[in-house]
């Protein structure tokens, strides 16, 4: 089987990475029964600096017609934040709907955790993260009273809230506000998916995150959508836990979880959590996925300009979004090598990335784990 994926390695340690990726890849194609057709595309801050163009619409529709999208970071010191991560990361997960951002929390054997007496027995869970709505829709407005005169009367009702009116005429004032969307088919087709995840995987506990304590309105919806939704899996024990409490219970309590279902935004501040408790950001892969569609795997970690170029990053999380991608592919021999092959480099330690106290460079830890591919 031929997959076409594109490859877009983006800024800072991005492309460093992603060649390890590949390299493991390629090194998979060689003993299973799996080909790549690899195509690459410039995007990211250079790109943009140079052309002013962040991601061109033919782009979009020639990746439409590809299985994958293997990504590595985005984020440039130059480039103003937002204009990358709305225009290009953000742009790929909306534009192809993968409204799946499916990240495990996995301590592999041989990487430490900053928990005092856990193991990687204790440490094994998924994170579903709602990839598509929530404070992420881009819906908001910024008000200063001395401009926007034709929004006079929005703008009294909003200020209304916390400023006397009064007060506006001799000091500007400025008021922000974002709103956040949830839908009953963006809540439930997610909440479905963790579900089908779980009792696919065999596991027994769906945990749901929110904040519905405050945020009534949006996280009451997703609240009355997971209940419904857990009807149709009886055999899968659900818990509702606030965001606040599951950042404790993260660190305290791991070994609970199993697969934890998010909205947007909390999924995306617990799963950096995630990330440290499985032994740092280097560790940490994702899959953005429309089950239906054309999905995209990339390391959590950002482009980390200060390590550029330095054979300095860990590609491990890298590494591991192409285990996911191929997981994805249903190749699941395949992408069981790549996991065997990431644990026994862990494991011996003779090559071991600088972020987890070693000595290796990016490429030293890449041709380690290709090294160890072969027939199980
Ligand atoms: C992530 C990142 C992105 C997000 C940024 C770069 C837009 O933090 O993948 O977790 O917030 O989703
Ligand atoms: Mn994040």
């Amino acid at each position: 089987m031929t997959y076409r994926i594109a490859v877009i390695p983006g800024d800072g340690v991005g492309p460093e990475v992603i060649r390890e990726g590949l390299k493991v890849l390629d090194s998979v194609a060689e003993v299973y029964n799996v080909k790549f057709d690899f195509r690459f595309y410039p995007y990211g801050g250079g790109y943009y600096l140079k052309t002013g163009e962040v991601l061109p619409d033919e782009a979009l529709k020639e990746i439409g017609g590809m299985d994958a999208i293997y990504f590595g970071a985005v984020g440039h010191p130059e480039v103003p934040p937002g204009v990358l991560e709305r225009g290009l990361l953000l742009k790929l997960r909306f534009y192809f709907d993968q409204y799946v951002n499916l990240r495990p929390v996995t301590l592999y054997p041989g990487v430490e955790t900053p928990l005092k007496g856990k193991g990687s027995q204790d440490i094994n869970f998924y994170v579903v993260r709602e990839n598509t709505e929530d404070f992420y829709v881009g819906l908001g407005c910024r008000f200063r009273s001395d401009r926007y005169k034709a929004n006079l009367n929005v703008k009294r009702r909003l200020y209304s809230l916390r400023f006397n009116v009064e007060t506006l005429a001799d000091k500007p004032e400025e008021l922000a506000y974002q709103i956040g969307v949830i839908t009953r088919r963006g809540a439930e087709r997610v909440i479905r998916y963790a579900f089908d995840f779980c009792r696919r995987r065999g596991l027994k506990r769906v945990s749901s995150v929110d904040k519905a304590n405050v945020l009534s309105e949006i996280y009451g919806l997703w609240r009355d959508v997971f209940n419904e939704v857990s009807k149709d899996y009886p055999e899968i024990e659900t818990e509702f836990t606030f965001v606040d409490a599951m950042a404790m219970w993260f660190v305290k309590n791991p070994e609970r979880f199993q697969v934890v279902v998010a909205p947007n935004m909390f999924g995306d501040i617990l799963t950096d959590l995630g990330a440290i408790i499985q032994g740092g950001m280097g560790l940490a892969p994702s899959g953005n996925i429309n089950p239906e569609g054309v999905s995209m795997f990339e390391p959590i970690h950002g482009s980390a300009p200060k390590y550029a170029g330095k054979g300095l990053a860990n590609p491990i999380a890298a590494i591991l979004a192409g285990k996911l991608m191929l997981e994805h592919f249903g190749e699941n021999e395949a992408a069981q090598a790549i996991d065997n092959a990431v644990k026994k480099v862990l494991v011996e330690g003779k090559v071991r990335p600088r972020d987890l106290g070693g000595k290796a460079s990016t490429s030293e830890v890449g041709d380690a784990v290709a090294e160890k591919i072969s027939k199980q």
